[in-house]
């Protein structure tokens, strides 16, 4: 049986190709898209889930809108690295299917309510806002979840967003720590494994190549490229929220550690920073499988052949 998962998303490019790495996959039924604002305000997230299913052909898919500010903080978005709209590289066309009405925290209660319990795996690919919002809120819905695999955080890579700390855990490090100190099985995609997952030519020009939905991912993943090659000075850009998607379906792609993670709120130098006791110097309990490491050849040929099926 397929197993049952949540997206909970920002897009952004990289969420785009990790929904369209979801549809692509028959061992996952995605019971719905939840989105939240991050990269771009929720309004646009919202819209560019409904543009990524119905390149997808895949309007069916349920698409809700959640949060549209972090819990307790100003939000903060990423532009300069996403582009106007999210989306930027290609334009497609405005979406027809529409927005659910129920808000996105309402259905994550009740999806995680109404399936048995531990059978639905939540994919948080954007700040952890939705997700804590709904624990908070209805905290009967925490040990029901089977398993929440998220692209957030750094170790040894530090952060993208400040020299501490990665973008989705730093817009709203409260529902981070919420999420991070709630007890279910948390699996943790950071930069340290991110940053392992780079484009280049070759693996841009395969995913041109790879069917109907493949000239938009390579446009993605070209505009993005040019901001991250000249921060990083790296040959390509990270492919960061896919990682979590290839977790799911191909577990053995990668490596890591079962730690402690702490999430920083109070400091205004490391705010964000997930305190990642790699070699388990702290004493403090394990709380997240953080992983570091990536088979990134295997990675980039399971993203190819899979969105060619689209
Ligand atoms: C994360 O931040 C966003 O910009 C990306 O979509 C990804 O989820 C990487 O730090
Ligand atoms: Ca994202």
């Amino acid at each position: 049986m397929a197993r049952k998962i949540i997206i909970d998303t920002d897009p952004g490019q990289d969420d785009a190709v990790a929904i369209l790495l979801a549809l692509a996959s028959p061992e996952l039924d995605l019971l719905g898209i939840t989105c939240v604002a991050g990269n771009v305000p929720l309004e646009m997230t919202a819209k560019n889930a409904r543009i990524i299913c119905e390149l997808a052909n895949r309007p069916e898919t349920r698409v809700f809108a959640g949060c549209d500010a972090p819990m307790s903080r100003k939000l903060v978005t990423a532009e300069h690295v996403h582009g106007k709209t999210g989306l930027d590289g290609i334009t497609l066309p405005d979406p027809v299917m529409e927005l659910q009405d129920q808000h996105a925290v309402d259905f994550l209660i009740e999806t995680l309510r109404a399936e048995p319990e531990g059978t639905v795996t939540l994919v948080p690919i954007g700040p952890l806002t939705n997700i804590a919002t709904a624990m908070e809120r209805a905290p009967d819905i925490i040990p029901r979840i089977q398993e929440i695999v998220l692209m957030g955080g750094g170790c040894f890579e530090g952060g993208n967003i400040t020299p501490a700390a990665e973008f989705n855990i730093y817009v709203d490090p409260e529902a981070a720590k919420l999420v991070f100190g709630a007890g279910v099985p948390l699996v943790v995609m950071p930069l340290d494994v991110t940053h392992k997952a780079l484009t280049s030519r070759a693996r841009v020009e395969a995913f041109r190549n790879a069917g109907r939905v493949g000239p938009a991912v390579a446009s993605w993943t070209d505009f993005f490229e040019r901001f991250d090659k000249e921060k990083y000075g790296s040959e390509g850009a990270p492919l960061h929220d896919p990682c979590t998607i290839a977790y799911l379906l191909q577990p053995e792609l990668f490596t890591g550690r079962h730690i402690n993670v702490e999430i920083e709120t109070g400091s205004d130098l490391t705010l964000g920073m997930t305190v990642a006791d790699w070699w388990r110097v702290s004493g403090r309990a394990p709380n997240a499988t953080f992983m570091g490491g990536i088979d990134d050849d295997g990675f980039f040929t399971l993203l190819t052949e899979r969105l060619a099926r689209l």
